[in-house]
């Protein structure tokens, strides 16, 4: 990393800031020490042009549509490896040989059960809360169950920490289905890989055998690989402040959860279905694109645009096939809303005004039909986005907490209100 040297003017005085630069992508303008050599903040709500930290993880190329984990396309991972692999790449920086892996897949298997009192948990929900509101719950209170992995400053303890969070999320996220649908818990079964075990949990019944699809349980695994980790997007960026301060991991990753669930993040790919469902066909498209043009209408095509990708997702795209995959394994020749969703993109694509403001197609646009088809309701694809992203948040959270010159995050602000006035009793407020 080279540091070399840029000035700035500020009233007539120059102030010299060193510019970082990184292994790829774009360098950075050192300006920790601006407040104090100028008494001024730099101003940038949003974080559009701020870079929080130093990471190894991942990196994305938004106008290339360039999305490496580690340094692998995410197009080759997608399409060679399983989401546990994914997993230990982020986790630890290299892919494993065949005996790590093994390994790795045994440890994660062996933390797949929840402590049987969190059942307990469930029966004070209604049957009707959304699932992201019972994974908020769930994981935050994983914390009051495993004190023995909540000391951050213990790698050992991290580790063991990240092991249960990764494989207690399929078991959490088929509870909160099943809760949701008045069916009993389906317990893990050791014999099945990942999200197969994952999809047993979701639709098995104790009446009657369940036989996984090995197609669709390929599809769901590819769709968590797209999912692991992003760089540092909104939920990523939550589960890093709330980590700075020392709180525990149960803790950061509930934040995170919390976060991801806004529409405009993970929450998209349950809006984008239902903004499909409420186009309903393909001649009420254009209404739908002229109200999303339209400055004074809050509407916005859900599942399109992005902070960073200013070309098509990498994620989309394979998201796209995978859809097609799903649709073809299940027999189901004409989706209604597939046929809605093609057609939408093909015109949001050819209109200047999405030409213009590079809004393209993000992971969240054909998701949710690929979910539907496999039986989960909408209510449930940010959770299952969530399960995937908790690898990417143990990741990130961890390389935090392991950097030297990690502080609590304490951001500034310009004040805008009232300057200081005296106290006068209520006779005098008129
Ligand atoms: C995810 O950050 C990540 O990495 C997130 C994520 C991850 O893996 O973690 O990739 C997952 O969150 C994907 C994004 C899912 N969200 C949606 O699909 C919701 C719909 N998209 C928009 O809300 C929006 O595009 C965002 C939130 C995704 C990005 O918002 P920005 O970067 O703040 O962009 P913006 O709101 O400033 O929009 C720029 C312009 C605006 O017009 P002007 O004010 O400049 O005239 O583009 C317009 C917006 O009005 N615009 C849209 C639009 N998205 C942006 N207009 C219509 N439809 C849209 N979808």
């Amino acid at each position: 990393m080279q540091d070399t040297i840029s000035a700035v003017t500020v009233d007539n005085k120059s102030v010299e800031l060193a510019v970082k630069d990184g292994t790829i992508g774009p360098s950075v303008i050192d300006i920790s020490k601006l407040y104090g050599q100028t008494g001024m903040f730099t101003y940038d709500p949003g974080f559009t042009s701020t870079a929080a930290c130093e990471s190894k993880i991942t990196y994305i190329d938004g106008d290339a549509g360039v999305l490496l984990y580690r340094g692998y396309p995410i197009e080759q991972l997608a399409e060679h490896g399983d989401f546990l692999e994914t997993c230990y790449l982020l986790l630890y920086g290299e892919l494993p040989t065949a005996a790590q892996k093994a390994d790795f897949d045994y440890r994660v298997t062996r933390h797949t059960m929840v402590h049987d009192q969190m059942n307990r948990f469930f029966q004070g929900f209604r049957r009707d809360a959304h699932p992201m509101a019972i994974m908020v719950a769930c994981v935050g209170a994983l914390s009051a169950f495993y004190h023995d992995s909540t000391d951050i400053s213990d790698p050992q303890q991290r580790m063991i920490a990240s092991m249960r969070m990764i494989a207690k999320m399929p078991t959490l996220a088929a509870m909160a289905y099943k809760y949701s649908i008045g069916q009993p818990f389906v317990y893990p079964q050791n014999d099945l890989d990942y999200t197969s075990n994952f999809l047993r949990m979701c639709f098995a019944v104790p009446c009657e055998e369940y036989k996984v699809n090995p197609v669709l349980s390929r599809a769901l695994d590819r769709i968590f690989i797209l999912h692991a980790d992003h760089e540092q997007n909104a939920s990523t960026s939550t589960v890093r402040l709330a980590g700075s301060s020392g709180a525990n991991p149960f803790a950061c990753i509930a934040a995170g959860i919390a976060c991801l669930w806004g529409p405009a993040h993970g929450g998209a790919n349950e809006a984008a279905l239902k903004m499909l469902k409420e186009i309903g066909t393909p001649d009420r498209i254009p209404m739908y694109i002229a109200k999303a043009k339209d400055k004074n209408d809050p509407f916005r095509l859900m599942g399109f645009g992005h902070r960073v990708y200013k070309n098509y997702d990498p994620r989309a795209r394979i998201m796209q096939k995978t859809t097609h995959e799903v649709l073809n394994e299940l027999g189901i020749k004409d989706d209604p809303l597939l046929d809605v969703a093609v057609e939408l993109e093909q015109i949001a694509l050819k209109d200047e005004y999405f030409v213009e403001k590079k809004l393209y197609p993000n992971i969240d646009f054909y998701s949710g039909i690929t979910l539907k088809a496999m039986g989960f309701p909408t209510s449930m694809f940010t959770v299952l986005f969530a399960l995937a992203r908790t690898v990417g948040w143990i990741a990130q959270w961890s390389e935090m907490i392991e950097d030297p010159s990690q502080r609590i995050g304490r951001p500034r602000q310009l004040y805008v209100g009232t300057p200081q006035r005296q106290y006068v009793t209520e006779a005098y407020r008129g």
